[in-house]
């Protein structure tokens, strides 16, 4: 059944930008349009944009985010404006300028930059613009997205289920245990004491926390993923962390995703990554290559859930 109501949203820089209404709207759009992708131009929303322009600013390098976003855009009927690198996003002109020259020309911007507060001080200064975070240090709400259509092609219903996170308390694991508290996930995060997901995150989960989820932290990585439907983790070293990379390695060592970590969540456990992994460091590669992998299929889906977000901010109407 289409939701008889719709609330327009301006941006999405967090997972807690939607409700959790929003949210599962969104992942059930995604689902459709991933059906009916086969239908090329004529698909019900080969249009839907009508022609808009779409900006896009990277400031940190990108496969995945870049390269969809790029078709979600075009799939949709919209225009995509690639801006470079060079317009150095707060150092070359006030970011607030910035956004208030492109909200003149464009409907819509996706930025991959450092900080979220320049995020936010961009949508801010520019009210009729819609802004799409495509990851920050501190949040990667549109990887979230995609996350949760995975475990939903694959369970079904997603209230109940338990995710394990192992590694870093980073921007994945942030917008993961946003998105996961929203649709009644429960998540077990296991890091390294200064790795730990930051105490403002776990309140914010829990302040979004729905059927019962909870977010549990442990300083073990066998004790969170004990019992777990899915193990998912990430890079040791987020991009603009590099020079940290030694001193990472051995502070994760004990955090490796690999065959006995595996056998101590449920069996069939699924294995999730945001790519890119660096196998022998976080995952091995007899993990990341064995028949529970999912992560090419979180990939794919990036395109399906960026077109659902793309629909709900810039096309409500055809969204429904
Ligand atoms: N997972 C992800 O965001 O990949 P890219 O950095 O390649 O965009
Ligand atoms: N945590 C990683 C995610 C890459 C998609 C980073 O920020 O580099």
């Amino acid at each position: 059944m289409p939701d008889a109501t719709i609330t327009k949203r301006k941006d999405f820089l967090s997972v807690l930008d939607f409700d959790a209404t929003d949210l599962e709207r969104c992942l059930r759009l995604s689902a459709r349009l991933k059906a009916d992708r086969a239908l090329g131009r004529h698909a019900s929303t080969a249009d839907a944009l009508g022609g808009r322009h779409v900006a896009m600013l990277f400031d940190k390098p990108s496969l995945r985010t870049r390269t969809t976003f790029e078709i979600a855009i075009r799939e949709l009927g919209g225009h995509l404006v690639a801006l470079q690198p060079d317009v150095a996003l707060g150092r070359r002109e006030p970011v607030a300028d910035v956004a208030r020259n492109l909200e003149r020309w464009v409907d819509a911007v996706v930025i991959r930059t450092f900080s979220q507060s320049l995020l936010q001080e961009f949508a801010t200064a520019a009210t009729r613009l819609h802004v799409v975070n495509a990851l920050t240090d501190q949040e990667h709400p549109c990887q979230a997205i995609a996350d949760f259509l995975t475990l939903q092609e694959r369970f079904g219903q997603l209230r109940g289920r338990t995710m394990a996170y192992v590694g870093d308390g980073n921007n994945v694991a942030t917008s993961l245990a946003h998105a996961a508290a929203m649709l009644g996930v429960h998540v077990h995060v296991a890091s390294p004491e200064p790795y730990q997901l930051p105490h403002a995150v776990v309140q914010q989960a829990t302040n979004a926390a729905r059927h019962g989820a909870r977010l549990r932290l442990f300083s073990e990585a066998a004790d969170a993923v004990a019992g777990a439907d899915a193990v998912y983790t990430d890079t040791w070293t987020s991009m603009g962390k590099e020079d940290e990379a030694e001193t990472r390695r051995q502070a994760f060592a004990a955090y490796q995703v690999n065959e006995e970590l595996m056998s101590l969540a449920k069996p069939g456990a699924l294995f999730m990554h945001c790519l890119p992994a660096h196998r022998g460091e976080e995952v091995t590669a007899d993990v990341f290559e064995s028949q529970v992998s999912v992560v090419f299929d979180q990939a794919e889906n990036r395109l399906h859930g960026q077109k659902a977000l793309l629909l709900m901010l810039l096309a409500p109407a055809a969204s429904l």
